[in-house]
């Protein structure tokens, strides 16, 4: 098959577009014929400086396709069946061998490109926002980085519960395609003084709930726009910025800082029965991806670059 490959972690050129051995289908996996492929803001981050399970490495969380291939021991899925799957690392490349319980079932008719989107962005989002983050109607919940793929899932999915949203991004054009997904006011974070713009929002009283794939600076931040007894979220750390967050400034306002990793729940019960109702939500145009542009699989140094640069709003989409 064909992968878009490293040998060797750092900048979007590292990316090679070559042929290698086809994934074995064990006896406990399915093997996908692969269509569209999300690339995560994890998949940036991993290919800058992650860990490398083979050399060439295959990066990518997730992608969506069809079955082609199914283990002796596999009594759930078969050949023919469009998933969207996740996967530690493999999806940017032309079939990936993962175990069923990671994929999630296409409902016919539905949209392979906006599928293959879903799992880890919505799912994040949710847990962020509702298993760990504890939002209730009415509470107000900043949302990091909007435009980003959790951000754009988190905002439909708070404005849904009912929350007011506060959204930020890097730029005033970035923020204005964030109003139509339900983002309440919206506040340009490459600003000085956007803590305090949040916390005048609030009448100075702060946000019940932060949610932050940033980290860094922008998760100090977050913790200073919170309310008293108020909800922090840690989940990502797309801004590349190693400052450590002071937790001294959590005491004083009993407040409270969650880190959520949804790749330790993401077999569970709970979490794929959340996933399959997100995927049918999109399917059924009651949750929107955003997908910003699609390149090809031999062009996926481009479309990292292009990540990258900040201009895309949503997910950026590589096929193979
Ligand atoms: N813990 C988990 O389970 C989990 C699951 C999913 C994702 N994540 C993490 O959450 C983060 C966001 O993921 P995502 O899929 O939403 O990523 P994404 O779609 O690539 O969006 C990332 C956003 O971060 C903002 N950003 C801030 N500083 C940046 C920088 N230096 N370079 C690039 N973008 C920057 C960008 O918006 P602006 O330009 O508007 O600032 C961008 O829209 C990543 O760190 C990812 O690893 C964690």
């Amino acid at each position: 098959m064909k992968a878009a490959v490293y040998y060797e972690t750092g900048a979007p050129d590292v990316f090679r577009y070559e042929d290698v051995p086809d994934p074995t289908c064990g006896p406990n996996d399915v093997v996908v014929r692969v269509e569209a492929i999300s690339i995560e803001g994890g998949d940036t981050l991993n290919r800058l400086g992650g860990p490398m399970t083979s050399t060439p490495h295959i990066v990518g969380y997730q992608c969506a396709g069809t079955i082609v291939d199914v283990g002796g021991s596999v009594t759930d899925r078969s050949v023919g069946q469009r998933v969207v799957a996740t996967t530690p690392s493999g999806s940017h490349a032309e079939l990936v061998a993962v175990p069923p319980v990671v994929t999630w079932v296409i409902p016919d008719g539905a949209d392979i490109v906006a599928a293959a989107c879903v799992p880890v962005a919505f799912g994040t989002a949710d847990d962020c926002l509702f298993e760990f983050g504890h939002l209730e109607a009415g509470e107000t919940v900043l949302i990091q980085a909007g435009a980003g793929g959790v951000g754009l899932a988190a905002i439909q999915l708070a404005k849904r519960a009912g929350a007011t949203v506060i959204a930020t991004a890097s730029s005033d054009d970035r923020l204005d395609r964030l109003h139509e997904f339900g983002m309440d006011h919206g506040i340009n974070y490459s600003e000085r003084g956007w803590v305090a713009a949040v916390r005048q929002l609030t009448n100075g009283k702060g946000v019940d709930l932060a949610v932050d794939s940033v980290g860094g600076r922008v998760l100090s931040g977050s913790v200073r726009c919170l309310r008293y007894r108020g909800r922090a979220i840690t989940v990502g750390s797309a801004g590349r910025d190693p400052q450590p967050l002071d937790i001294s400034l959590l005491a004083a306002g009993n407040q409270s800082l969650t880190g959520v990793y949804l790749g330790a729940e993401i077999a569970t019960e709970r979490a794929r029965n959340m996933i399959g109702r997100l995927v049918d939500d999109v399917a059924r145009g009651e949750l929107r991806v955003v997908v910003d542009r699609t390149f090809p699989l031999a062009d996926a140094a481009a479309a990292h670059a292009y990540i990258e640069s900040r201009q895309a709003v949503g997910r950026v989409v590589l096929i193979p």
